[in-house]
């Protein structure tokens, strides 16, 4: 069977150690020659590279490992590309939260300002990450998943249109799925799901049993009644115990469909900025949980030679998605995912270049939505006017118009009000300087 060769680029990424476990896992799933490690950040990355040899030796001894900030090393003759990067890091996270905030408007990683912020820090960053795969490596399979996801799809799209190697994801409904199995006392597997939406503003329309008896019905009498929590709750900060709880709320005023977490930004923008506290965000949580969890216990591995007793060396849902969405490609079994990817008609009344995030069979021949009619006017309504936002925003990148940025932003559902539109903007310009191009 062939072995393949990848690279994780953003190896410091505080993802990276349970995407290793689960390539240890699958191994036959997901067969590696060689696996290397890239990232624009030697120290942290050497954190995490030495925690990958102590794993490796015990649980993928053959695997040729390196990690590296050299591109050439990096890339050279790679069959896939996995793509976790973080521009600006998280000093730059703190102020795409709290800079909206200030202005009263919601101020979030992927949504929003925030996301608006990030997405033109991300957007050079991914374009100059493909190119060089391809100097390198020829013509590998790229997956990303560095967000803001929804914007780095349509920009991609953009600079390589139509290009079937560029993969584009996230774990978000994969995540909602293990909660709702938890949730039915079923397993994820023998929950069959429509999902339609753009990324991180979407909906599960209908999930079935294998016989195709319905689970949404009895799905939402369960978080009506009892509320709803992630599958891993007891790993989860309490910013994301809230999240999920706010499905209930979602689901008292919109019960047809299961939303994804997100939409809470866009329905109850006002809820959300008085609970956020712009001292203390997300991005502080992340600093002082998973980050500190995952260098402290890399380093811990490093130090007694082996990982007993980590908790960080275990597959989620996230890391096993990205490894079994590349052994589908691999191994051309045809699963299915949910997956951004092209519209080109899937959604029937919607505009066939929107990056849509649906089910999709994937294959050797790379992602293939299926195809899922009409979506109705409320849903039609909201993702027209975040589609129009996309673009506008990818617009404003490559443009480096100013009024384009003052447009998508004004678009956007968590801001609404131009003049907060502006004041917002005109903030991140100053703080983005180092990242943005000049926006006239
Ligand atoms: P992190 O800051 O811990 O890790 C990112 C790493 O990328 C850092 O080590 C940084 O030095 C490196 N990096 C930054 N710019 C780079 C570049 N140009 N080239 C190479 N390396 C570079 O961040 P994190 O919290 O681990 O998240 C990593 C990324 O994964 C983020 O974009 C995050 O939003 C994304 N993510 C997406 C999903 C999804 O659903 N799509 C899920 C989880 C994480
Ligand atoms: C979900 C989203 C991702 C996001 C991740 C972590 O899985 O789908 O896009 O990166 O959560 O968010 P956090 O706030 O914990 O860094
Ligand atoms: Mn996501």
């Amino acid at each position: 069977m062939k072995k393949y060769k990848a690279v994780i680029v953003g190896g410091g990424s505080t993802w990276t150690p349970g995407l290793l476990k689960s390539l240890c896992e699958r191994q036959a799933d997901f067969p590696l020659e060689e696996l290397r490690m890239y990232d624009i950040d030697a120290e942290r990355q050497a954190v995490i590279g030495e925690f990958a040899k102590v794993l490796f030796a015990e649980e993928y001894p053959e695997l040729k490992f390196l990690y590296t900030t050299d591109k050439a090393q990096a890339y050279k003759d790679v069959d896939f590309v996995f793509c976790q990067i973080r521009s600006g890091g998280f000093d730059m996270r703190m102020l795409d939260e709290q800079i909206p905030l200030a202005h009263g408007v919601v101020g979030q990683e992927t949504c929003g300002a925030g996301g608006f912020a990030y997405g033109l820090r991300s957007i050079p960053d991914m374009i100059q990450i493909v190119r060089d795969a391809r100097e390198y490596a020829g013509d590998p399979w790229i997956l990303n998943y560095t967000n803001p996801a929804a914007i780095v799809a349509v920009a991609l799209e953009r600079v390589f249109p139509g290009d079937r190697k560029i993969v584009n994801m996230c774990d978000q409904p994969v995540n909602l799925l293990e909660s709702f199995a938890k949730a039915l006392g079923i397993r994820r597997q023998d929950i069959i799901p429509e999902y339609v939406g753009l990324n991180h503003f979407g909906w599960f329309t209908r999930l079935t049993d294998r016989e195709g008896n319905d689970l949404l019905s009895p799905l939402r009498e369960r978080i009506l009644s009892d509320g709803f929590l992630p599958a891993d709750a007891a790993e989860r900060d309490a910013s994301w115990l809230h999240t999920y709880a706010m499905v209930q709320t979602i689901m008292r005023d919109f019960p047809d469909y299961v939303p994804n977490t997100y939409l809470q930004y866009y329905l109850y923008p006002d809820q959300v900025v008085a609970r956020l506290d712009p001292d203390h965000t997300r991005t502080e949580e992340v600093r002082n949980g998973r980050e500190k969890r995952v260098l402290t216990q890399c380093r811990q591995a490093a130090a007694q030679g082996s990982t007993r007793g980590l908790t960080i060396a275990r597959s989620e849902a996230h890391a096993d998605m990205i490894v079994e969405v590349a052994s589908s490609i691999a191994l051309d079994k045809g699963e299915s995912f949910i997956m951004i990817t092209r519209n080109n008609g899937t959604v029937a009344n919607f505009h066939e270049d929107a990056m849509v995030e649906t089910v999709a069979r994937v294959d050797a021949g790379g992602v293939t939505a299926a195809p899922f009619g009409r979506i109705d006017v409320f849903m039609k309504g909201l993702m027209e006017g975040q589609y129009a936002y996309e673009q506008l925003t990818v617009d404003c990148y490559f443009e480096g118009s100013y009024k384009k940025a003052l447009q998508a932003l004004t678009l956007n559902r968590t801001l609404v009000d131009a003049q907060k539109a502006r004041a917002v903007l005109n903030d991140l310009i100053d703080a983005n300087q180092r990242y943005w191009p000049e926006l006239k």
